[in-house]
């Protein structure tokens, strides 16, 4: 039996209940790793944790909550040992244009996906450094490297996950800890539902591989950087979108 790329590390997938997350967990669970799926959708996540069986656990996590990071990652350390790879992907998505959008839904966006993967990264950092190094790989968006009209709190969030994966890149190389960002697209999954159908159909028309993603397209560029294979590689951002950021 050959061994798997990820045999013998521990991820903890954030946001990994359902959509995109659910899919990296699936990924890195088949690549050998055990898994963690933090989320705070409960019946979901312990759904897909019954379903990978062995190597893989359920913790109620919600990522603006410092408190309930140290409670996530020192649960995954009791349970596997050690933490070699964290994926910040919890997100959430409420559109709107500047003048329309009101504090409370800014702040709501700022404290899931940006607070959200600071705090992974901080919490992160002793127990990676503990393993010998390891590897965070953050979900942005193609909203993290352009403007979207009509998505202003969330295209703030993406550009603040792109700009802070940079930055810990270079504060987390000397112990080994490789950061690097991903880009999805237009990607089928829940969280399309906020957008009007025809914005969507527009997306994938503007998209030059004229399809719509699917959340394992995003957990293959996940797996790629979480694991040796990329040993060389932090500090990048991977689009993965069909094309449509050229
Ligand atoms: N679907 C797309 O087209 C698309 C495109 C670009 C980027 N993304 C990003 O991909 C990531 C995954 O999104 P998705 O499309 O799978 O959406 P989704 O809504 O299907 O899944 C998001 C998950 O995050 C969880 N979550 C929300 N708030 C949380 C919190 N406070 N703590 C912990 N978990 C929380 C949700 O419960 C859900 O399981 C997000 O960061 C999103 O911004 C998605």
């Amino acid at each position: 039996m050959s061994i798997q790329a990820l045999e013998g590390r521990t991820a903890l997938v954030t946001g990994a209940a359902r959509g995109i997350g659910a899919a990296i967990a699936r990924r890195l669970h088949a690549d050998g790793a055990n898994v963690v799926v933090s989320d705070v959708l409960t019946t979901e996540g312990e759904a897909l944790v019954g379903s990978l069986g062995t190597r893989a656990l359920f913790v109620h996590h919600d990522v603006g909550d410092e408190a309930a990071w140290q409670q996530a990652i020192a649960a995954a350390v009791q349970r596997f040992g050690a933490l070699h790879v964290l994926v910040n992907n919890a997100g959430i998505y409420e559109p709107g244009a500047v003048g329309e959008t009101t504090v409370e839904a800014f702040e709501r966006m700022v404290r899931v996906n940006q607070t959200g993967t600071f705090l992974g990264m901080k919490c992160a950092l002793e127990p990676l450094r503990a393993a010998g190094g390891g590897s965070i790989v953050n979900v942005s968006s193609i909203a993290g490297v352009m403007g979207f009209p009509g998505a202003c709190a969330y295209v703030g969030t993406k550009w603040a996950v792109r700009g802070m994966t940079k930055t810990a890149a270079v504060e987390f190389a000397p112990h080994h800890i490789r950061v690097n960002s991903v880009h999805p697209g237009f990607i089928d999954t829940p969280m399309l539902a906020a957008n009007p159908a025809e914005a969507n159909a527009a997306g994938v028309e503007a998209t030059p591989l004229k399809r719509i993603g699917q959340p394992d397209d995003i957990a293959a560029a996940v797996a790629y950087l979480a694991g040796d294979g990329a040993s060389f590689v932090t500090g990048t951002e991977l689009l993965v979108d069909g094309g449509y950021v050229l």
